[in-house]
C-alpha cells in the first residue's frame, strides 16, 4: 500500500511516500481502508519534536529516541471504511464507515490502518461516521471536537454567559466556537485578520484581531476564557475574567499552570487544565450534533496523500483556517 512514512524528527521533507505492507488485523481489531486524514498543528509539532519538554521527552521515549520507530506513520485523525474485521470483533462490520483519532498509534497517512474495535487510553477512539457528511469532513471532527467538548463541558456554560476563545480559527477553536454557541453562550472569537469572516460565519457574535488589538486591555470581562493556543500571559488573561470566571487552558506550560494556580488561589476565579479524555461517548455526542446540523466542519484546503509534506509546510505557515485534509482515496460524497 502507499503510505507517507515519518523517516526522522525534522522538517516536512522527512515525510516520504513509500510502498509498505498492508497491516493485518489481530483478534479484536479492524482493518480500515483510509479515505482521509488531516494535518493538525499537533501533527507538525510531533513531526519536528517542537513540543514542551514535558511532552517531547515521554513522546521520544515511546516513539523512538533517535528517530520514529514505534510509530512511523503520522496522521492522528482518520476516516474510512472497514475492509476486514479480526476474530471476535462485534462492534463493527465490513463496509461500515468510521472516523476517529488514533493518538500515539497514528497511521492516517496510509491506505490502510488497523485499529482495536475498543481502543483504550492512548490508542484514541473511533465510531461510525455521521450520515450527513463526507468522509473527508468526518476525518476532521475528532481532535478539535473532543478537545473543545472536554474543556467547555468543564465550564458548565449557562445561557447568555460571555465566552472568549483565543485561537478560535484552527481545528480546536472552530469546534469550540460552535459548541459554545450550542451551549447558549455569547461568543467572542480571537484570531488573525484572514480568519475573522469565517469565524463570524460559524456563529461568533464578536471577533477580535489579535494582531491589532489586545483583549486584555479593552476593559471587557468574560465568564469563560478558552485559551487554545496558550500564548497569552496568564496574569493578563485572568484580569479579563469576571470575578467568578473560569479560565480553560488547553495548551499550558508548567510555569503558566503554577502562575495561574497562584493567581486563582487569592480570587474566586478558577483555572482548569489537564489532558483531554478521549471517549466513544464524547465522539458519539459530536456525531449527533453534526447530524442535527448544530456543528459543521470547516475545511480550508485538501491535499492528496502524495503531497502530505506540502500540506505540513502549508499548515506551518499559520494560514490554515479550520482544517487541512489529506485525501488518501477519492470518495463518492
Ligand atoms: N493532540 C493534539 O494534536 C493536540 C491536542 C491538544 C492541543 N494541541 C495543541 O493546541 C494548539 C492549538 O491546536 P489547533 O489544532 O487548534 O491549532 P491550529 O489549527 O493551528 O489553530 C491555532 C489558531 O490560533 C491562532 N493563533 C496563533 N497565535 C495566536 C494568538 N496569540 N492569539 C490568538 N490566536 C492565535 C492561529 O492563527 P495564526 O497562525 O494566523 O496566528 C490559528 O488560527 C496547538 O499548539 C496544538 O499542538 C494539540
Amino acid at each position: 500500500m502507499r503510505a507517507v512514512v515519518w523517516t526522522a524528527y525534522g522538517p516536512p521533507d522527512v515525510l516520504q511516500l513509500r510502498e509498505v505492507e498492508i497491516p493485518e488485523p489481530n483478534d479484536g481489531e479492524i482493518l480500515i481502508r483510509v479515505h482521509a486524514s488531516t494535518v493538525t498543528a499537533g501533527d507538525c509539532e510531533m513531526r519536528g519534536l517542537k513540543l514542551p519538554l514535558m511532552i517531547s521527552l515521554p513522546m521520544r521515549l515511546y516513539v523512538g529516541i533517535r528517530r520514529p520507530k514505534r510509530m512511523n506513520i503520522l496522521g492522528q485523525e482518520f476516516a474510512g471504511a472497514i475492509e476486514a474485521v479480526g476474530k471476535d470483533v462485534r462492534r463493527f462490520h465490513e463496509g461500515d464507515e468510521v472516523f476517529g483519532i488514533s493518538g500515539f498509534k497514528a497511521g492516517g497517512y496510509a491506505e490502510y490502518m488497523c485499529r482495536p474495535e475498543h481502543p483504550k487510553g492512548m490508542e484514541g477512539v473511533l465510531t461510525t461516521k455521521p450520515v450527513n457528511i463526507s468522509l473527508e469532513k468526518a476525518a476532521a471532527i475528532s481532535l478539535g471536537g473532543m478537545e473543545s467538548l472536554h474543556y467547555l463541558q468543564k465550564a458548565n456554560i449557562q445561557i447568555g454567559q460571555k465566552v472568549l476563545i483565543i485561537g478560535a480559527g484552527g481545528s480546536i477553536g472552530t469546534m469550540g466556537v460552535q459548541l459554545a454557541k450550542h451551549f447558549g453562550a455569547v461568543v467572542t472569537a480571537i484570531d488573525s485578520t484572514s480568519k475573522l469572516d469565517m469565524l463570524r460565519s460559524i456563529g461568533s457574535d464578536d471577533v477580535i484581531d489579535y494582531t491589532r488589538e489586545d483583549f486584555t486591555r479593552n476593559g471587557e470581562r468574560y465568564d469563560v476564557i478558552f485559551d487554545v493556543v496558550g500564548k497569552t500571559p496568564i496574569a493578563r488573561g485572568m484580569r479579563a475574567l469576571s470575578n467568578t470566571g473560569i479560565y480553560l487552558m488547553a495548551n499550558p506550560r508548567i510555569s503558566k499552570i503554577l502562575r495561574g494556580r497562584m493567581a486563582s488561589s487569592v480570587t474566586n476565579k478558577k483555572i482548569v487544565f489537564g489532558n483531554t479524555v478521549y471517549s466513544t461517548e464524547r465522539l458519539d455526542d459530536l456525531k449527533k450534533l453534526i447530524e442535527e446540523g448544530a456543528l459543521r466542519v470547516v475545511i480550508d484546503r485538501t491535499f492528496p496523500l502524495e503531497q502530505t509534506a506540502e500540506a505540513h509546510k502549508y499548515v506551518e505557515t499559520g494560514q490554515k483556517a479550520g482544517n487541512v485534509i489529506i485525501t488518501v482515496r477519492e470518495t463518492h460524497k
